[in-house]
């Protein structure tokens, strides 16, 4: 007898789950960068494209996947990609990158989330009222790195302090599971965040230009900088792949996390409709509330000309920098920046949580640990490869696995994903799939869209990335030399990670044999 898989309370809670995993640091601080580098409003263009024709058909592939293979008691992918393709024999480790790509985003994404922890304590301290110019905020965020030593922080790593805490939460949330812990989670975090998101908001755009030499350094036209297409970034390559990325990132799609939140539905349980609301949650977090934030709050600061330059020089400078040093011109701004930077932390902690997932139902449901134990050993692993992001950020570490995790893994598998359930098992499978026991009945043109149009859009991508950035990026060649051997430490780190996997996904498969055997000897 198979033991009682975890399952999920509620239907809202499910939704609130897969919405917290999408509604991360990406939609507050990735989106309105990605907009406003390529082409104001005319990104709007791809970016909607991309959500109807890539976006959403992921999403219903991957929820619809995720309940499937759920059925058969499997919750990561390489059991469920093995559900679905029941003959093949290396379909399972292909899977394997549906536990490997969350597994190594989370190597560096539990730290970002911890400076967010970091800096809601230091807007209530005045810590960060303290400061008094840019200089200071871009000294006081390297020093907190542990990157430069700083005056402030000589001699300590306060960062690891607020790592460890950060850890420390996530797993505790883990611990206790699918209903216990994530949707408990969820249920609070969500809400609070949509709430402070939105105080933040009404309080940018009912700014007046501070400057009166600028009047109309105005949040309206802070917004007409991001909303105002410049419709020759069109005709730019470059501008389309930006925002079918960017659409990949949001969602969460291609990674493997969704298919295992489905995976805990039931047979009977809605995916059309459900995937829908959680995509369009995420979609009003990104565009109505990261669009209405930091660019119309930095234009008004700083103006039309060195808007530019800000958004050019990253999300993390925007966030970090950016905008701690406008709440410190803003009545009372510490209260304002404890709403932004608890806001960000609330998006990642629930995104975080989802990325552990994955690894450990493959403990649990494969390699048949109990889930506290499961907990534990996952835990020790990911504190331990956690460090180097931490330890070796400066050296380039944590931008090279965020290339891999963000880019080039989210397209990899969400080709797999696709080709796998549109052509492998089925389209006429999986749209019954689809509507088993739906509350939505999806337009027929999706059948089209997800069987051919999807993965040519997905071929398309992967072959262009292929031929336009790969061959720099695998010899390193915009690598320092002093940061080569860290960068070189860190792939190969990743490689024997892939090597462990596939060597835990083969005795996972031999012992099913083996106690299958031997029930049938049995009976
Ligand atoms: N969607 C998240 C964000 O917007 C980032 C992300 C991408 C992610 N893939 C993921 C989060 C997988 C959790 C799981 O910030």
């Amino acid at each position: 007898m198979e033991k009682a898989r975890q399952r999920w309370g509620t239907r809202l809670g499910v939704i609130l789950a897969v919405a917290g995993s999408a509604v991360g640091l990406g939609n507050f601080l990735r989106f309105p960068v990605q907009a406003a580098k390529n082409g104001g409003g005319a990104f709007m263009i791809p970016y909607l494209v991309a959500l109807v024709l890539i976006g959403i058909p992921l999403v219903w592939a991957e929820w619809t996947a995720g309940r499937f293979g759920g059925g058969f008691g499997h919750t990561s992918a390489p059991g469920i990609f093995q559900s679905m393709w029941k003959k093949s024999r290396f379909i399972k480790y292909l899977g394997i990158f549906g536990i490997f790509g969350p597994f190594l985003i989370y190597m560096y994404y539990v730290y970002i989330e911890s400076w967010c922890l970091a800096y809601a304590y230091y807007s209530l301290t005045g810590q960060l009222a303290s400061i008094t110019s840019g200089g200071g905020f871009i000294e006081f965020l390297s020093g907190y790195q542990g990157i430069t030593e700083t005056g402030v922080f000589s001699g300590t790593l306060p960062g690891f302090v607020f790592f460890l805490i950060t850890f420390l939460l996530n797993m505790s949330v883990t611990y206790f599971g699918i209903k216990g812990g994530i949707e408990k989670l969820c249920n609070i975090a969500l809400p609070l965040l949509f709430f402070f998101g939105i105080v933040l908001a009404v309080r940018v755009i009912t700014l007046f230009a501070p400057d009166p030499l600028h009047p109309d350094w105005s949040s309206i036209n802070g917004l007409g900088f991001l909303w105002n297409p410049d419709f020759s970034a069109l005709k730019s390559a470059k501008v389309w792949l930006a925002a079918a990325g960017q659409i990949f990132f949001t969602l969460s799609v291609g990674m493997g996390v969704i298919l295992t939140y489905s995976s805990y539905l039931r047979k009977n349980d809605d995916v059309a409709l459900s995937g829908l609301a959680a995509a369009s949650t995420n979609e009003f977090a990104e565009v109505i509330i990261g669009g209405s934030l930091v660019i119309p709050a930095a234009f008004i600061f700083f103006g039309p000309e060195e808007i530019i330059t800000v958004a050019e020089s990253g999300a993390f400078n925007l966030g970090f920098v950016t905008m701690p040093q406008i709440f410190n011109q803003i009545p009372v701004g510490a209260l304002f920046g404890f709403l932004w930077f608890f806001m960000l932390f609330l998006a990642g902690i629930t995104s975080s949580i989802s990325i552990a997932q994955p690894s450990v139902a493959f403990l649990e449901d494969e390699l048949k640990i109990k889930r506290q134990s499961a907990v534990k050993i996952f835990g020790v692993v990911a504190f331990l490869l956690c460090q180097p992001a931490i330890w070796f950020m400066h050296r380039g570490v944590l931008g090279d696995l965020d290339f891999w995790g963000a880019n080039f893994i989210i397209v990899l598998g969400a080709t797999i994903e696709i080709i796998l359930l549109a052509w492998i098992f089925g389209i006429d499978k999986a749209w019954h799939e689809l509507h088993q026991g739906a509350d939505l009945r999806v337009p027929r043109v999706f059948r089209f869209i997800i069987k051919y149009i999807t993965p040519t859009c997905l071929l398309t991508i992967l072959i262009w990335w292929l031929i336009s950035d790969w061959w720099d990026t695998i010899t390193m060649k915009e690598v320092a030399s002093v940061d080569v051997p860290y960068i070189l430490g860190t792939r190969l780190l990743l490689l024997a990670l892939l090597g462990v996997l596939a060597i835990m996904v083969r005795v996972a498969w031999h012992r099913r044999k083996l106690t299958n055997a031997a029930e049938e000897a049995e009976s």
